[in-house]
């Protein structure tokens, strides 16, 4: 009988972050009051409102989001144990973090984050209806053909009887509010476009990961208390 083997995945973590009612509302009130605050109008009326450009990109020092970075660190250990690292040999930091607020079809175009290691996604507010989260692949193991999974006119065609996860360049993440998303930050992301967004409000941060020590060690950053900073 013949077989498929489906190597080289792609794993990403979901779970539910359930925050103290009063917590999360002083949360949505605080992003709110930083959009209100900062947003100039000068970016393109189509891109939603992302902390990280507007002047509050660490997120993580207001003491209103405290216990939400908590439950984030636990999350995101549960994430490590999947790929059986052993997390008593690094040190995790949150570098940045922020907030994105999308109204009626604002939308995030596809990007990376490629100076961090791990991002997440978690959605403080979100209505059914509102823009998913999407993945697009960049490895694309399975496209034999160049272009074969993102040509139109291949689709137009109908080429494929059907899509799945073996032959498609993208995917959807049905999220919820509540849900934290938790990927590798060179994963390429964006939102859907064209929806009717109601006051959607995520926030992401990316995490570095440090050894704790670096002797006989290649590959992983060395201590951050061990470097030298340039004098100039
Ligand atoms: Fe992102």
């Amino acid at each position: 009988m013949s077989k498929i083997y489906n190597f080289f995945p792609l794993s990403i973590y979901r779970d539910k972050i359930e925050l103290p009612e009063n917590t999360k509302k002083e949360m949505i009130e605080e992003i709110i009051t930083m959009k209100k605050t900062s947003d100039k109008g000068l970016k393109p009326p189509q891109n939603a409102w992302t902390g990280d450009t507007h002047g509050y990109e660490y997120l993580f020092k207001n003491n209103k989001f405290k216990f939400f970075y908590e439950e984030v660190e636990k999350h995101v250990i549960k994430y490590m144990d999947h790929f059986e690292i052993d997390v008593s040999k690094l040190d995790f930091y949150f570098q940045r973090s922020w907030a994105t607020l999308s109204n009626s079809k604002e939308y995030i175009s596809p990007h990376d984050h490629s100076q961090s290691n791990l991002s997440f996604a978690y959605y403080l507010k979100k209505q059914p209806g509102d823009s998913q989260l999407i993945l697009v692949d960049t490895s694309k193991h399975n496209e034999f053909i160049p272009q074969l999974f993102t040509s139109p006119s291949i689709n137009r065609n109908k080429i494929f009887k059907k899509r799945t996860l073996v032959n498609t360049p993208r995917i959807n993440i049905e999220t919820e509010e509540d849900d934290i998303i938790i990927f590798p930050s060179k994963t390429l992301h964006g939102t859907e476009k064209n929806l009717n967004n109601k006051d959607r409000i995520s926030i992401s941060a990316d995490i570095s990961i440090i050894a704790k020590q670096s002797k006989n060690l290649e590959h992983l950053t060395p201590p951050i208390s061990e470097w030298k900073k340039f004098n100039k």
